[in-house]
Order: C-alpha cells, then sequence, then structure tokens
C-alpha cells in the first residue's frame, strides 16, 4: 500500500457488525444487532414518504440546522423523564450516535496528548473511533458478578494516564451497557458525580427506552447523554442519534460536525417518528415480557451462565471454559439464528415471540444433554 496512508491504518480491523462471509442457507433471525423486530407501520412509512414527495426537494440541501427536529427531541426527552429543562439547545444530532461519538472524540482529544477510558467489555465503536483519529485508548475490566465498573480500578487508571502523559479527556459508559446488558448502579453514578471538569463523561442511552432509566434529568457540566432513533424507534435505516447536554458543549459538537450530516429524508423519518412515540412504544412491553420469558427459559441450560438485562438483548457465556462459543454461534447460524459472539460472550438481541421462540429451540437443541 502507498506510503500516504498511516501504517497503523493498514493493519486496523474496522467494525463489522454482519460479517458477511457466506450466503446463508436459509433467511435468518436477525437477532445480532439489537434493533426492535417490527419495521414501522405501512401507514407511517407512507406518511414520511409523503413527506418526501410533497415537501423535500431534492435539489436543495437539508435543514442543516436540525432545528425542528431538535425541538422535537427535546419535547420527547423531557416528556419521557418528566423533567421540562432540555430545551432544542440542550440537543446536537447525529447521523447516528456513532457520529456523536466521533464528535467527542475531535471536541476532547483530538492533536493533543489524551486518552480514552472505557470498561470493557463494552460497545466497542469507542476503542474503533478512537483508534481511527490515533486518540488512545484505556480499557479496565468490569467486575464479571455482575459487570459493574470498579470505581477504584478507574480512578488508578486515570490517574495512571495523568503521570504518563496521557490524560483520560472522555469516559465512556453505556446504560444499560452492551454486550453485558446492565444499567449503572448507583455506586457508578456516584462515581461519575466525582470526574472532574477536565474530563468528559459520556453517558450513551442506547437502549434507554427498553431500560426506562436516564440521567439526562441529573445533567452536569461535563456530562453528555448520548441516545439513538435505531433501536426502540425503529430507524436504524435512516441513522439518526442525538447528544443530550450544557448548551456550551453542545456549541462544540455543532461546531465540528459535517454542515449537511443529516439528510432531509432521515429528518423526516425521525419527526415523523417522534410523533407517532406512544404506538411505536407500544412493542416494549412485549420485549420486556419476551426477553423474561427467554432468560427464564434459558436457566435450565446447564452450560450457559447468564446475567440479568435491563435492555433489549440477553448477554450469555458458558459456565465453564468447555463450551466453544465461536462454534456456537457458528452452529445458531447454520440453524437460522444470527447473534453476536462478542466481548468474550454471546449477545442475543430480542426478537418477535416467533423468532424468540426458533432461538430458544435451536440453544436447546443444540446444548441439549447438558
Ligand atoms: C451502546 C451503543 N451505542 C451506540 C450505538 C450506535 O447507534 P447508532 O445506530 O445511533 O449509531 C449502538 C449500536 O448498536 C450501541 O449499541
Amino acid at each position: 500500500m502507498s506510503s500516504f496512508i498511516r501504517p497503523d491504518l493498514l493493519t486496523f480491523q474496522a467494525y463489522s457488525a454482519n460479517p458477511q462471509e457466506e450466503t446463508p442457507i436459509r433467511p435468518l433471525d436477525q437477532l445480532d444487532t439489537n434493533e426492535c423486530p417490527y419495521d414501522l407501520p405501512t401507514a407511517v412509512k407512507q406518511q414520511i414518504a409523503e413527506t418526501y414527495i410533497k415537501q423535500i426537494q431534492t435539489n436543495r440541501y437539508p435543514d442543516g440546522s436540525h432545528a425542528a427536529l431538535k425541538s422535537e427531541i427535546a419535547c420527547y426527552v423531557n416528556e419521557a423523564a418528566g423533567i421540562d429543562s432540555i430545551e432544542a439547545a440542550n440537543i446536537s444530532v447525529g447521523n447516528g450516535s456513532d457520529e456523536l461519538i466521533r464528535s467527542v472524540l475531535i471536541a476532547t482529544s483530538l492533536g493533543r496528548p489524551s486518552s480514552i477510558l472505557v470498561a470493557s467489555p463494552t460497545f466497542s465503536m469507542y476503542g474503533i473511533l478512537a483508534k481511527t483519529l490515533g486518540v488512545n485508548t484505556i480499557e479496565i475490566p468490569r467486575r464479571e458478578s455482575d459487570w459493574s465498573i470498579d470505581p477504584d480500578r478507574a480512578n488508578a487508571a486515570i490517574a495512571q494516564a495523568q503521570r504518563d502523559g496521557q490524560p483520560v479527556r472522555a469516559i465512556f459508559v453505556v446504560h444499560p451497557n452492551s454486550p453485558t446488558s446492565n444499567a449503572l448502579n448507583a455506586d457508578e453514578i456516584a462515581w461519575l458525580e466525582t470526574i472532574l471538569d477536565e474530563t468528559l463523561v459520556v453517558i450513551d442511552e442506547a437502549y434507554y427506552e427498553f431500560s426506562r432509566q436516564t440521567l439526562v434529568g441529573q445533567l452536569r457540566p461535563n456530562w453528555v447523554v448520548t441516545r439513538t432513533f435505531s433501536k426502540a424507534l425503529r430507524l436504524a435505516a435512516h441513522r439518526v442519534g442525538y447528544a443530550v447536554a450544557q448548551p456550551e458543549v453542545i456549541a462544540i459538537f455543532e461546531k465540528i460536525r459535517l454542515p449537511y450530516n443529516l439528510p432531509s429524508t432521515a429528518q423526516a423519518a425521525a419527526l415523523t417518528a417522534l410523533s407517532h412515540r406512544q404506538t411505536l412504544l407500544t412493542v416494549i412491553d412485549e420485549i420486556i415480557s419476551e426477553r423474561d420469558r427467554l432468560a427464564s427459559a434459558f436457566s435450565p441450560l446447564m452450560r450457559l451462565r447468564q446475567w440479568p438485562s435491563d435492555a433489549n438483548f440477553l448477554y450469555v457465556r458458558g459456565a465453564d471454559d468447555s463450551l466453544n462459543l465461536a462454534q456456537l454461534a457458528a452452529d445458531l447460524r447454520s440453524r437460522g439464528t444470527l447473534i453476536r459472539h462478542t466481548g468474550g460472550g454471546l449477545r442475543i438481541s430480542i426478537g418477535t415471540p416467533a423468532e424468540n421462540a426458533r432461538t430458544l429451540a435451536n440453544f436447546q437443541a443444540l446444548l441439549s444433554g447438558s
């Protein structure tokens, strides 16, 4: 490869949600990316299509200020959290929340000695995006008992980074975490409250609608909450995410994003989805009860170890090292169940009741005799 490319990118492994090595022999139940299993209702899609046909001029750039969308998002955030403190000035919109993660890295770390802190296993994009920007990632392990973060260990890593001349500029936590599915506990939140102003705390609430737990009501000057339309709001295809923070932090994100980062169709889809949020979110109860049903049905599978979930997915590991999880994931795939082997375990998205029944039957068939 030509020498104009940064050498570290030559061996760099990009994020690949759905490695498509071979053509599946049968249609797969897509339970590997934690989306809502239901498409938008046709009437809602039709409304988006009408907006496209009647209002969107394809020869014109999108609204680069996202003004209408920001104020609707602010209403939604307030309404769902039972607060009234969030305004459009507290919101920045991204091309997926992935874009906002990159904005955090640019705003805090790019171009100066820096590190970010993550607690593994966790969402891999923080480390991947940091790497593309040449930002150092410090990983501390979570406690295996409940996947919580040990504040002492985190503080020690922060102090060490300071001594090494690569201070931690941003801490990324997920509430609830992916892949391990646990929401932040009171000790972790108390620890985040002690983080000093020189470090930005990113609380990724991608699965908020499933956990129904949020920290938007307790925003501090050095906190940002990120969320997405890709999960409960069923718009993964449109790539819409948002950040909630103090206006001063938001103003920086607005400066560094691309001017037209969100296509007009994506803005229309997000506005339409928000206007139908009550309907769209009615399936959350079903997904949660399906999750609990699947979790109980997994318990007798002696070869699996599992943890309680606050999200729309389950995380399991082998009860001991004898279970080959990569092989199990491959065998499930050949039976039509696509899940994600990540972070040393298996992450299983909750699907429709029919998909979940097939997931369970496939696990039982592969682990029978145990
Ligand atoms: C924890 C977490 N954050 C962010 C994202 C990315 O969301 P988006 O589709 O908005 O980029 C995901 C996607 O799986 C996720 O699991």
